[in-house]
């Protein structure tokens, strides 16, 4: 057979491939999981250029960031040779951090992994943008598929695509109170709307100027979507959501006037006090009450304050029954820097060591339905149980019903209505976003 002429090319190019392969990454598998074969970690097969982890949240204090610390203790353990490198950005909700993302995509400089909300946050902000990669192949290795909720999977899911690992479920509709002032001034933990104003007007006639605490705009928006879900039920509060409601109707005016009067109960420098600052007015006997998501119970129990003593629970009143959620989860962006390294984060994310460190810590259930129940304690085993057989809502202001262009016309409308009260003002403007940003197009 006659040799060609390309023929030490053809050499070059086949040691060149086989060089290639060589130094190719295979998924990463934790440490000692079965799933891991004789991969090894990460680490060990992406070599140093791949050594680091940078994942985006916005947990930087109260109770959050000993919650991601917990969940790093586990990460660290099972890849001990990739560095984690925590970019949060300070800020409840995410309100700074979202912003300082935004940024960065939109400069091409996206982190490895960052915490992104089930639901349109998800759906209607990072994957219409093309910004996710589909994770389903982590759901399969993993059997997550088997010990996530079902409620969960469509509102991370497009097209059949699978776009986050769950690491919670929060509940949103919380009030948090005082039980020592309760019992000071012979009050119930209050039911509906009705004996919960009652009971503001009893505690106000008796000296306490603000019986509600409240703090920067965000809580507010999160108060509202509680004050909705009660005054309007669980089909009503869905049905404006999905766009068959709606906006203009009379339960809607009815129930931003009870929000207005919500609002007459909280104290006057809200906007000046962050989430904790505003949950710490109840446990340090200031206020009676706050609304806030179940992470205030992980910064309670941050502070030393004992359940049933310093701080009591019960649904926000009307909308008991209902389990308003949220659910954090971590994301895989297309073009991530260290893509095995974000995998190896997204398989401890996912897994029950990963979630029965984070939650119990952080303040939210497991969203597996396999977590260690000695784990937790005694309000998050309550969250578990309702979440088993309350009927499921979304939040607002944590990114399931609305996704972020609709959100930011909601909170433009609630900025103005804050200082105005003008409810008809506000439900015209609650129509007009639906209307430009949301379902009802
Ligand atoms: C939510 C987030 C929670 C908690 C809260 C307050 O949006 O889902 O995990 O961090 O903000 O910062």
């Amino acid at each position: 057979m006659r040799k060609s002429k390309f023929w030490p090319m053809v050499v070059v190019l086949l040691l060149a491939m086989a060089l290639l392969s060589a130094c190719a990454t295979p998924a990463a598998a934790p440490a000692g999981d079965a799933a891991a074969g004789d991969e090894g970690t990460a680490a060990e097969a992406a070599g140093d250029s791949a050594n680091q982890v940078e994942v985006f949240s916005w947990w930087t204090g109260g109770g959050e960031a000993a919650g991601l610390e917990a969940m790093i203790g586990v990460f660290n353990a099972e890849y001990p040779d990739i560095e984690f490198i925590n970019a949060a950005v300070a800020g409840g909700a995410g309100t700074n951090a979202r912003a300082v993302l935004a940024t960065r995509l939109q400069a091409g400089d996206a982190p490895d992994s960052w915490q992104g909300h089930a639901g349109q946050e998800l759906i209607g902000t990072y994957v219409a943008a093309d910004q996710l990669e589909p994770v389903n192949f982590l759901f399969e290795e993993n059997g997550w598929l088997d010990v996530m909720p079902e409620t969960l999977i469509p509102l991370i899911s497009q097209n059949g695509n699978i776009y986050s690992v769950p690491v919670n479920i929060h509940r949103a509709n919380v009030l948090w109170y005082n039980p020592g002032i309760l019992a000071d001034n012979g009050l119930e933990a209050p039911t509906d709307l009705d004996s919960w104003f009652a009971a503001m007007d009893a505690l106000q006639a008796a000296g306490v100027e603000a019986p509600l605490a409240m703090g920067e705009q965000w809580t507010a928006m999160h108060l509202f979507e509680t004050v909705l879900l009660s005054s309007l039920g669980p089909d009503a509060y869905d049905a404006v959501w999905s766009g068959e409601g709606d906006w203009a109707g009379e339960d809607v005016t009815a129930a931003l006037e009870n929000f207005a009067k919500t609002l007459s109960y909280t104290n006057s420098d809200a906007s000046a006090l962050t989430w904790q600052d505003a949950s710490r007015l109840v446990v340090d006997g200031d206020a009676a009450f706050n609304v806030m998501g179940d992470w205030a119970e992980g910064y309670f129990r941050e502070i030393g304050m004992a359940p049933q003593e310093d701080y009591g629970w019960t649904p926000v009143p009307g909308s008991n029954g209902n389990f308003q959620f949220l659910s954090d989860s971590f994301v895989l962006p297309v073009g991530a820097p260290h893509r095995d390294a974000a995998i190896a984060w997204l398989t401890v994310a996912g897994s029950q060591a990963g979630q029965d460190a984070f939650n119990p810590v952080k303040g939210s259930i497991p969203a597996r339905s396999d977590g260690d129940r000695s784990l937790y304690g005694e309000y998050l085993l309550s969250a578990m149980d309702d979440w088993a057989s309350d009927r499921v809502v979304g939040s607002l202001t944590h990114g399931v019903v609305a996704n972020d262009a609709w959100k930011s016309e909601i909170d433009t409308a609630l900025g103005l209505f804050l200082t105005n009260s003008d409810v008809a003002a506000f439900q015209d403007a609650l129509v007009n976003a639906c209307a430009a940003a949301g379902p009802c197009q």
